[in-house]
């Protein structure tokens, strides 16, 4: 069976790639047609299956970490506060390309999307590197196999519980 941390490593490679996208789409917003489905897609994602993403982190995974991290300093709080600038950042740019798709393509707005599209997908390269070198090389050494039995069962429920709100 796959160790939580595995799951998740390969869930931020997937993340990885559609920030790759999301530059690439707001390098090119002058061209509207061709942006558009993509900068749709991308926001969807980013909008939706993405924070399922974080309540594995946050609700599953993290309270593990108890019995060998502190949950409100350190590196554990800086990573759910780095969860809130992101999501903060995320409503920013939603609300701009919904702009830019409903007919508001002016300079203004664009600039909106790629001053705030690059924080985020700067923040999140970053915040992605030192959850998979530090938090999850620590989780890996720390966890025992009851405990990541536990976190994958949480994984299920998560997805589960948030599809169905989504629906
Ligand atoms: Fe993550």
């Amino acid at each position: 069976m796959k160790k939580p941390t595995e799951l998740l490593k390969e869930e931020h490679q997937g993340v990885l790639q559609k920030l790759d996208a999301l530059e690439d789409v707001i390098n090119n917003l002058e061209h509207k047609e061709k942006a558009s489905a993509r900068l749709k897609e991308l926001t969807s994602f980013f909008d939706t299956d993405f924070w399922v993403h974080f309540d594995k982190e946050g609700k599953a995974l993290f309270p593990e970490f108890d019995n060998f991290m502190p949950r409100g300093a350190g590196p554990l709080a800086v990573m759910m506060d780095e969860h809130e600038v992101l999501r903060e950042t995320n409503v920013v740019v939603h609300e701009a390309v919904t702009r830019y798709l409903d007919d508001d393509d002016s300079a203004a707005v664009i600039q909106v999307i790629r001053q705030n599209g690059t924080h985020f997908i700067e923040f999140l390269r970053n915040h992605i590197f030192k959850e998979d070198s530090i938090l999850f090389r620590m989780a890996e050494m720390h966890l025992q196999q009851a405990q990541n039995e536990r976190v994958i069962r949480l994984f299920a429920e998560i997805e589960r519980t948030t599809k169905s709100d989504l629906k």
